[in-house]
């Protein structure tokens, strides 16, 4: 694609909910640029806000829960009149993906690396939002990486956290029904492992939350 002076290399990589993905070469590396669509049904001033928000957001949480021990790609740039962020690619492959053919001691490792992965960032007072099993990367060491923090939020309540572990569960039970027993099980472990006794309060929580869906 011509732009500017000379060639810039890049491809669609993925289509997330709200955004382009594209892998770029920059500075002689891969990378990717994630870009904020329009959404056309929204007021351009409300669009612009909300694209920029979550933009700030994701930026501002992706440096943060880096600081925590999470894995998630490095930010490099931000660019505020396409609400796009330049961050780290990250080789592997989605969670989702994985789970559909690995087998079920993968899985449970995989999910128990998930689960303390939460917890970590739990224990850091961060929630994020959108704890699909998409917006986990699975490196080639299987190794996990988090991305996708436009929703994170911070100074987190134990309803927050509860919130989005009960998100986690509704994943599993759309997206891998037929293995989700084994999958939260692996995931809850994972989360208890790593935030011992102060998992209680909010896995009760979680319980809690799935009876006040139930009845509405
Ligand atoms: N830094 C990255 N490296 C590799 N793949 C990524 C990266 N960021 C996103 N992706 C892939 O693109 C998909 C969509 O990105 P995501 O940030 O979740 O967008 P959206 O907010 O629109 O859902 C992710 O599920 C993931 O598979
Ligand atoms: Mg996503």
């Amino acid at each position: 694609m011509e732009e500017g002076v000379g060639v810039v290399n890049e491809e669609i990589w993925a289509l997330g909910a709200e955004s382009v993905i594209l892998r770029v070469r920059r500075w002689g590396r891969t990378l990717i640029e994630k870009r904020r669509r329009a959404k056309p049904y929204l007021l351009p001033e409300i669009d612009s806000l909300l694209r920029r928000q979550r933009t700030n957001r994701e930026c501002r949480m992706l440096n943060r829960v880096r600081r925590l021990g999470v894995r998630a790609p490095t930010v490099y740039a931000v660019d505020w009149s396409s609400y796009s962020i330049l961050m780290d690619f990250v080789q592997g492959e989605q969670l989702k993906v994985i789970a559909q053919t690995c087998s079920d001691d993968d899985l449970m490792d995989l999910c128990k690396e998930f689960g303390r992965m939460l917890g970590l960032l739990h224990t850091g007072g961060v929630v994020h939002g959108d704890p699909t099993t998409s917006n986990i990367i699975v490196d080639p060491q299987r190794r996990l990486w988090l991305v996708d923090f436009g929703l994170a939020e911070w100074n987190a309540t134990v309803e927050m956290m509860a919130v989005d572990l009960h998100l986690v569960r509704r994943t599993l039970e759309t997206t891998h029904w037929d293995r989700q027993e084994i999958m939260l099980d692996a995931v809850l472990q994972g989360y208890w492992d790593q935030m011992a006794s102060s998992a209680d309060e909010i896995l009760s929580r979680m319980e809690e939350i799935r009876e006040r869906g139930r009845y509405h």
